[in-house]
């Protein structure tokens, strides 16, 4: 599969900081680094879209010093990295909440959205204040008011125009990456999930590497994927109701 939607979880910034006795900025810092290197790997590994959850809408609870240490290192990878990211073909997307993100991190997001916005190698959607379920009550409010202004009947809503109100054109998510050893969703892409295939890591975020992608992706291509479906070498099951004639 070449043209994969590998998301996220970048988990363990805190404990990675831990483990060198430093603050835990000095772990989100550490962090971009591997944001860098993953980007730059991800279209050479057959990756066309990758979704990374850089701040969810519950990280507002954590210190105030840290959530804007947070968005500094959000405005200074967009600002720092644009021409890199221009030059290499990805094109950049915020998804979430605007109307909380400080404005001037908001400012190098739009500017970096419209600089890259021709290009299609890579397709890397930042996930900022974003909650999955925020999210899908946006998309159903939307199709609400359709519906109020009556250009949408309430019987055409369809799991696929929700997909559309949702996540616009971008195809489902393939492969599920957390890192850290946690096993959770935490509130990303539940709808755009539905068949991904999960991979979990005790590897910290600082430290995950084009490498440990790699093993990911490896993992994730012995996998088979059903959709609910049978094997692709299974028999047709034997007929619960028997046939009439052989009775
Ligand atoms: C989780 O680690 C990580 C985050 C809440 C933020 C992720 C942000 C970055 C990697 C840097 C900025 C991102 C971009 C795209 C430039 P944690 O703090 O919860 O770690 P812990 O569970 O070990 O405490």
């Amino acid at each position: 599969m070449s043209n994969m939607h590998v998301g996220i979880i970048m988990d363990g910034n805190g404990r990675w900081a831990r483990t060198q006795r430093k603050p835990r900025w000095r772990g989100h810092l550490a962090g971009v680094e591997s944001v860098r290197d993953i980007v730059r790997a991800a279209p050479d590994l057959g990756i066309a879209t990758l979704t990374l959850y850089a701040f969810s809408s519950d990280n507002w609870k954590r210190p105030q010093a840290e959530v804007g240490r947070l968005f500094w290192l959000l405005r200074e990878y967009c600002a720092r990295e644009r021409a890199e990211l221009l030059e290499n073909g990805v094109r950049v997307t915020g998804i979430g909440r605007r109307d909380r993100i400080p404005r001037s991190a908001l400012n190098e997001l739009e500017r970096t959205e419209c600089a890259t916005s021709g290009n299609d190698r890579l397709n890397l959607r930042l996930a900022i204040d974003y909650s999955s379920q925020w999210e899908i009550a946006r998309a159903s409010r939307d199709l609400a008011h359709r519906v109020e202004q009556g250009t949408l009947a309430a019987e055409e809503i369809s799991t696929d125009l929700l997909t559309k109100a949702l996540s616009g054109g971008v195809p489902p998510v393939d492969l599920l990456v957390r890192t850290a050893g946690e096993q959770r969703i935490s509130d990303f892409m539940l709808w755009e999930m539905a068949y991904a295939e999960l991979y979990f890591t005790t590897v910290l975020w600082p430290d995950f590497r084009r490498a440990d992608l790699t093993r990911a992706l490896a993992d994730f291509r012995r996998r088979e994927r059903r959709f609910g479906g049978l094997p692709a070498h299974a028999a047709p099951p034997p007929a619960l109701v028997p046939d009439a004639r052989a009775v």
